[in-house]
């Protein structure tokens, strides 16, 4: 049988652990000082080594000849660490032990000392989860816990967690993996494997992963069941459903321009050929960043073009078909070529409406030149925002 990447590549050791050199800085330090706070917070985005961290500071605590940066990997603890199976760090989802009577049991618990290590670990994954209940019922053991027990908190959303518990952890912040790290990442992982890639393949991979390594390495594992052995960009495009960097960004020239019809065509061929619309946002909105540093279109046309996508994107992530959301947000886009600023148009229409009445125009229309105006100047144009 063979593994999925994501569990044979988890970190070890904090040397293992990329692209969060800062996180791996401060437990470097508080472990050779062997100043270890009860409670660490983990924070950041999925996927990008808060669970792996958690079990290496565990067994660089229970480690036998911890505290130590190097755990062994050999003695009882650490191997137990290594396959799930240690009494001594117990790992609790807080999504699904949510409940005041849950936290009151891991309470309980710590009334008994550890069995075969220094100390007892808790890990309480998606800890925000916790209702208000469970975690005041957890504030007093957390700020003075017995000796022997450390408290590890992940989160993905830290905003959710009681500002009395906040104070009471060392935090440390997780961040996005940078593309360049992951795709070394997937080179290496590579090289280990046996697997020829290219140097494109990996870029496309880290790019369309949005900084976590979890998903890199789902995506590489996709690719190598599609090709065996040999990885091309081409590869990844077909066995991701994505379209080629060309193609992308043709579509967003397309919609730039306005060219209803082009667009349309594209959307067509996105559709027949099932392309995967959440990878295709992604690069989409990549492409977008380019244009807007590069200055290839006017950057106020860029960003509107920006908003559309992103919030299209953003409504795809809450549930909403993507193919309906890609549909309505490329007309959307289209038209932001005509739209006109606010500011413009009130300024114009100011000085028009002025002059309209110094002259005293005779209108049917006279006594709302404004009106007027707008249904002469701004004729088929939308004002305003999309
Ligand atoms: N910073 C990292 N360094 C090395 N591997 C990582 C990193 N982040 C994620 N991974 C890979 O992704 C897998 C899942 O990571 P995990 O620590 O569970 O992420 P999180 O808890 O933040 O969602 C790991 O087993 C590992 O293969
Ligand atoms: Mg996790
Ligand atoms: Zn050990």
């Amino acid at each position: 049988m063979c593994i999925v990447l994501a569990r044979k590549y988890r970190p070890k050791n904090l040397s293992e652990i990329v692209g969060q050199p800062v996180v791996v800085r401060i437990l470097e330090n508080a472990i050779r000082m062997n100043r270890i706070p009860h409670v660490f917070l983990l924070s950041g985005p999925m996927g990008v080594g808060k669970t792996s961290t958690a079990r290496v500071i565990a067994k660089s605590l229970n480690c036998e000849k911890g505290p130590t940066v190097h755990p062994c990997e050999t003695c009882k603890s650490c191997k137990e660490i290594n396959e799930g199976k240690s009494v001594d760090v117990i790992e609790i989802d807080g999504a699904s032990n949510r409940k005041v009577e849950e936290a009151r049991k891991i309470i309980e618990s710590m009334k008994y000392p550890p069995l075969f290590s220094p100390y007892k670990i808790y890990i309480v994954d998606e800890v925000h989860m916790l209702t208000l209940e469970a975690f005041n019922a957890l504030l007093k053991t957390i700020e003075e816990p017995p000796q022997y027990v450390k408290f590890i908190f992940a989160t993905t959303n830290m905003q959710k967690i009681p500002p009395t518990v906040l104070s009471r952890c060392m935090t440390l912040d997780f961040k996005k993996i940078p593309e360049p790290v992951i795709k070394n990442h997937i080179l290496k992982i590579c090289e280990k494997e046996g697997i020829t890639i290219q140097e494109e393949a990996a870029m496309l991979i880290s790019s369309l992963c949005e900084g976590s390594l979890r998903n890199a390495e789902m995506l590489l594992d996709r690719t190598i069941s599609y090709c065996e052995g040999n990885i091309s960009l081409k590869d990844v495009e077909n066995s991701l459903y994505v379209l080629k960097e060309e193609d992308v960004q043709a579509f967003l020239d397309a919609t730039i321009n306005g060219n209803i019809e082009e667009v349309e065509r594209w959307l067509e061929k996105i559709e027949t050929n099932s392309v995967d619309i959440f990878y295709f946002f992604n690069m989409l909105l990549r492409r977008i960043e380019i244009y807007i540093k590069e200055k290839t279109y006017p950057v106020e046309q860029m960003i509107g073009v920006m908003d559309v996508f992103y919030k299209a994107f953003m409504d795809m992530r809450n549930g909403i078909e993507g193919e309906v959301v890609l549909r309505t947000a490329a007309y959307k886009a289209c038209a932001v070529k005509n739209l006109v600023k606010i500011e413009d148009f009130l300024e114009e229409t100011k000085t028009k409406s002025e002059k309209i009445e110094r002259k005293g125009m005779q209108s049917k229309m006279e006594s709302f030149p404004v009106v007027n105006y707008i249904l002469e100047e701004f004729n088929g144009k939308i004002v305003g925002r999309l």
